[in-house]
């Protein structure tokens, strides 16, 4: 693989990151078209030659679907020109909520999406921080799975905050609140959580002790912001004094922007992992990039160098 350059291509769904992505690994991105036709259907073709060539396809597969698909297509329009490798990178994986039947007669779409990126033509994935990290079995192929954790740690070393507690926005997220308080020399509070149904909290109680602390929570998407707002609000009434929010993907949909800048909370800080529009940008929110950790992966993967250094 290191006989011949690399090859980058991008999707739409986030082509900054891209950008930045080629630009830390000294190269362009390969021109490609994509285009509508008159129905939306996506057209997509790969304006070099890339037989032979280790290709890195990037495109986060958030909402549209069409985000998806576009990944799908460049995979499939990759091999059917004879790329010798393919590596779809996806910095945020869709539909991975869904990853078991936990009621009657409902999809597993996790499982369908890592089955259609299988079948387009991927020989690796590279990808940060699955909803949940037994994802990567979900893929009969070699999966590298990066954690956007590291940013974080180190925006808030920086900040240097003392007296801190790190909350765990819900039981599920309770292990990667414990990691950076560990890292972040914090203690550790659990918040207790009920959905009465998707995307609708119920009830929020505190395990752990909050008052006159600054306080992180940590999780890996803010999509309504609900989960985080509440949040918020919990520790407020419990006597916090600074709040800080990370999340690696920022879906911000629906109501999280008016939720969360209304909120008293001190700093949103997410990744870029998924593009946010200037429309749904806010004064709390400050956006770290994933762009270096994904540069120094692809470029270790091409080179055939370990990766595991980047999961710490
Ligand atoms: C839950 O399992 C996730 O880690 C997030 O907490 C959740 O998906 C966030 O959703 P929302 O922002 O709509 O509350």
């Amino acid at each position: 693989m290191v006989s011949k350059p690399l090859m980058l291509l991008s999707g739409s769904a986030n082509r900054p990151l891209a950008e930045e992505i080629a630009r830390q690994l000294d190269t362009q991105l390969c021109r490609a078209t994509s285009r509508r036709f008159a129905d939306g259907e996506i057209f997509v073709r790969i304006d070099e030659n890339v037989r032979g060539r280790d290709v890195y396809i990037i495109n986060p597969t958030n909402p549209p679907a069409e985000n998806l698909l576009e990944l799908l297509l460049l995979m499939d329009a990759a091999r059917r020109a004879s790329a010798a490798r393919i590596t779809a990178v996806i910095p945020y994986f869709g539909y991975a909520r869904q990853d078991r039947k936990d009621q009657g007669r409902v999809a597993i779409s996790a499982k369908l999406m890592a089955n259609m990126v299988s079948s387009a033509g991927a020989d690796r994935v590279l990808a940060i921080d699955f909803h949940q990290h037994q994802l990567q079995g979900f893929f009969d192929l070699p999966v590298d799975h990066l954690y956007a954790a590291p940013v974080f740690v180190n925006h808030y070393r920086a900040m240097d905050l003392q007296n801190l507690a790190v909350v765990a926005a819900d039981v599920g997220s309770a292990k990667m609140a414990r990691g950076f308080a560990k890292r972040l020399n914090g203690s550790l509070a659990i918040i207790d959580k009920r959905r009465a149904a998707a995307n609708t909290i119920e009830a929020v109680h505190v395990v752990g002790d909050v008052e006159g602390k600054d306080c992180l929570i940590p999780d890996d998407m803010i999509d309504t912001g609900g989960t985080m707002t509440e949040a918020v609000i919990a520790l407020k009434e419990l006597g916090a004094n600074d709040i800080y929010i990370c999340a690696t993907h920022a879906l911000l949909s629906g109501p999280a922007v008016e939720r969360l800048s209304n909120s008293p909370v001190k700093e949103v800080a997410v990744t870029d992992t998924i593009a946010i529009p200037a429309d749904r940008h806010f004064p709390q929110l400050k956006v770290l990039s994933v762009s270096s950790l994904l540069a120094k992966a692809i470029g270790y993967t091409h080179s055939e160098q370990s990766v595991s250094a980047l999961f710490e």
